[in-house]
């Protein structure tokens, strides 16, 4: 039997998480937040006063990352996020974290959202999900996000900061953001969490054959 694996990448802000945490919800599968190793070899990197940049710096980090790294509340944040771009351009820290999301995702099967799920970590994933909104939308949704939690910024360098991150994210030459050839692309820009949820779960069903919903456990349709 091989496990259901579900890719879902695309750019910041755009709902792969909220998307990726449902479907696992509701698949009963383990979900991973892979931009949440990215960012954690880059904090490792700041604590130590080091630039996200140096190659063999970061390598040594992404070697030495452990689980409670990953449990670490100060993660996210303007500084967090372009300190994890800078690293994820780095082949070997790359190929430092593959294995552990290869062995995530193989045990029991997994949703795992990304920049590189599908085109890499899983190139066979039988769903594959591109994630999209439009830049203004996702920037509002990270800026709401950001007041949420009691950060004040202001719109336009919220937005401004994420296409950058977007276009570094996009132009590296190791597993750049990109949809797969066989992804499903869900603009979100008018969707809500609820109905971007729906939109994929219909999705899911169609790719997967009924008579494995039993051992995927995949809910039977309404
Ligand atoms: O994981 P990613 O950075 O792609 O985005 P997220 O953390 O899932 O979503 C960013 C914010 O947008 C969250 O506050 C979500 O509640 C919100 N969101 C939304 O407004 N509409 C959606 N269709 C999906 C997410
Ligand atoms: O939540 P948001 O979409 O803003 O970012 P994230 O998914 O937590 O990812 C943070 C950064 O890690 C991204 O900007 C990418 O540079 C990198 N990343 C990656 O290269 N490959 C992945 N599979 C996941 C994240």
């Amino acid at each position: 039997m091989t496990a259901l694996v579900i890719a879902v990448d695309g750019p910041a802000a755009a709902g792969k998480g909220t998307l990726a945490r449902r479907l696992a919800d509701a698949l009963s599968l383990p979900y991973l937040d892979t931009g949440l190793l990215y960012r954690a070899v880059g904090r490792r990197l700041l604590d130590g006063g080091a630039d996200p940049r140096d190659a063999e710096a970061a390598t040594a980090q992404a070697r030495a990352l452990t689980p409670a790294d990953l449990a670490r509340n100060d993660l996210r944040g303007p500084a967090a996020d372009m300190a994890a771009s800078a690293v994820a351009a780095i082949p070997a820290v790359r190929a430092a974290l593959l294995d552990w999301q290869r062995d995530f995702g193989r045990q029991h099967g997994a949703v795992l959202d990304g920049r590189d799920i599908g085109t890499v970590v899983f190139p066979d994933a039988p769903v594959k999900l591109f994630v999209s909104a439009s830049p203004e939308e996702r920037a509002r949704r990270r800026w709401l996000e950001l007041r949420g939690r009691g950060v004040a910024a202001e719109l336009a360098q919220v937005e401004a900061e994420m296409r950058a991150r977007d276009a570094q994210d996009s132009g590296r030459s190791v597993a750049p953001l990109k949809p797969a050839a066989d992804a499903t692309l869900i603009d979100t820009t008018s969707l809500d969490a609820d109905a971007a949820f729906e939109t994929a779960l219909a999705l899911v069903r169609a790719r997967i054959p009924l008579d494995s919903t039993a051992r995927t456990g995949l809910p039977a349709p309404p």
